[in-house]
């Protein structure tokens, strides 16, 4: 019984551009028309625009910037539709909703593969029509324009999407990797104060597994990044994208097929904690108590100095990250554990730190010690 075998392997080359502009939406600004249809191109290329609720509250103008910017290309760029205003924050990922209302909206543009979703918004409105753009004709191309600190400097700039399904988070999506995504941070200016924070805590993240140089920058400028300081908040957000891009491009397996989650520090906690809120905490805040617990975790096990975690404890406290939650059930946390595990497939595969900078992937949890962690962080 020899089995008959074709076998073959093939790579894709994807180009992936992330580009920083300001102003994005403004007529005289090229840098989406040359994105849309490079300057020379036979034919005008169509796109439908998606905004999040939350941001075009904030700037009600984005609807006729938005359309004016595609009147002012008239040969190059065409609006297949008016620009829709979508649900954002972590609702759009609750149920179908948006995800069908973006398929609604791309069927009746008749959008094919070689014409564009433009996606501005929050990290949930991205996961959640991203994901739409990614399974209409198996993929039309996005262009992501993410309007939160924590969706320039993560979210926006990954090649995932997803939306919550039966009670998880994350639990549907897909490995779509944009066509481009515009960081601008003019359209961070109406984010209330906490939201930019939250952006902060995915900084700390990257600095912590992948740059301890980016963490000492971080350590030093807590105040003006706690004040939200455009200066910082702008290098923070560059480095951030670049550091990711490095793994997602440099690292071999962006598409995540092996076991680990390397970006996903702090977060097998951060997930957790974000369901049992029934999606009230918010990602940023999530991950800030996640990493707590984490570090703690390290430093107990010895893995990282005791001091080492001081400093970390240090850097989210001054940025205004709190970890009271109120009571919180430490066993039914635990089970984020399983989960983080499940949605992985295979072995359990955990970051922990072993210095400032440098991330180290352990496949066993002494859950006693974690348990112990969790309590001290949550219930000081
Ligand atoms: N796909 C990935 O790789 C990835 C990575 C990290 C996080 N995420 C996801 O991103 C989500 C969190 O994203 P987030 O932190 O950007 O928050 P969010 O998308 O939940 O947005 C927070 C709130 O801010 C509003 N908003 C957005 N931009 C605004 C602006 N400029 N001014 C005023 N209000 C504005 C939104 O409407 C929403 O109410 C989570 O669901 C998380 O799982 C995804
Ligand atoms: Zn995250």
């Amino acid at each position: 019984l020899q089995p008959f075998e074709i076998r073959n392997a093939f790579a894709v080359p994807f180009d992936y551009r992330v580009l920083f502009t300001d102003f994005v939406l403004r007529p005289d600004n090229p840098a989406l028309a040359d994105l849309l249809s490079p300057v020379g191109h036979a034919h005008s290329s169509r796109a439908v625009i998606f905004i999040d609720r939350g941001f075009h509250e904030a700037n009600p103008a984005v609807i006729t910037d938005a359309a004016a910017y595609f009147s002012a290309y008239p040969g190059r760029l065409k609006l297949a539709e008016p620009p829709v205003v979508v649900t954002g924050g972590e609702t759009a990922k609750h149920d179908f909703a948006v995800f069908e209302q973006t398929v609604q909206v791309l069927r009746q543009a008749k959008l094919d593969r070689h014409s564009y979703a433009i996606l501005i918004g929050g990290g949930a409105m991205l996961d959640a029509c991203g994901f739409a753009a990614a399974a209409v004709h198996r993929g039309v191309r996005t262009i992501r324009i993410p309007t939160t600190v924590l969706a320039q400097n993560d979210a926006g700039i990954g090649v995932k999407n997803g939306i919550d399904f039966l009670g998880q988070k994350n639990f549907l999506g897909s490995f779509y990797p944009p066509y481009a995504v515009i960081n601008d941070y003019t359209l961070l200016t109406s984010l209330p104060m906490p939201m930019k924070r939250d952006g902060h805590a995915e900084a700390v993240k990257v600095g912590l597994i992948r740059d301890a140089a980016f963490f000492e920058w971080i350590e030093q400028n807590t105040l003006p990044l706690s004040l939200g300081e455009e200066a910082q908040i702008r290098y923070a957000i560059r480095r951030c994208a670049e550091i990711h891009l490095k793994q997602i491009t440099g690292a071999g397996d962006p598409f995540e097929r092996g076991s680990a989650r390397p970006l996903d520090f702090g977060h097998w906690a951060a997930h957790k904690l974000e369901q049992m809120s029934g999606f009230t905490l918010r990602h940023g805040r999530a991950v800030a108590i996640g990493m707590a617990i984490d570090v703690l975790y390290s430093v107990r096990t010895g893995m990282l100095p005791e001091a080492d975690g001081q400093r970390v404890f240090r850097v989210l406290n001054g940025l205004g990250f709190d970890f009271n939650l109120g009571p919180i059930d430490v066993n039914v946390l635990l089970g984020g554990l399983a989960e983080f595990q499940e949605h992985l497939g295979g072995e359990l595969c955990v970051t922990m730190l072993q210095a400032i900078g440098i991330g180290v992937e352990i496949g066993q949890i002494d859950m006693d010690l974690m348990r112990t962690c969790c309590d001290r962080i949550l219930h000081p």
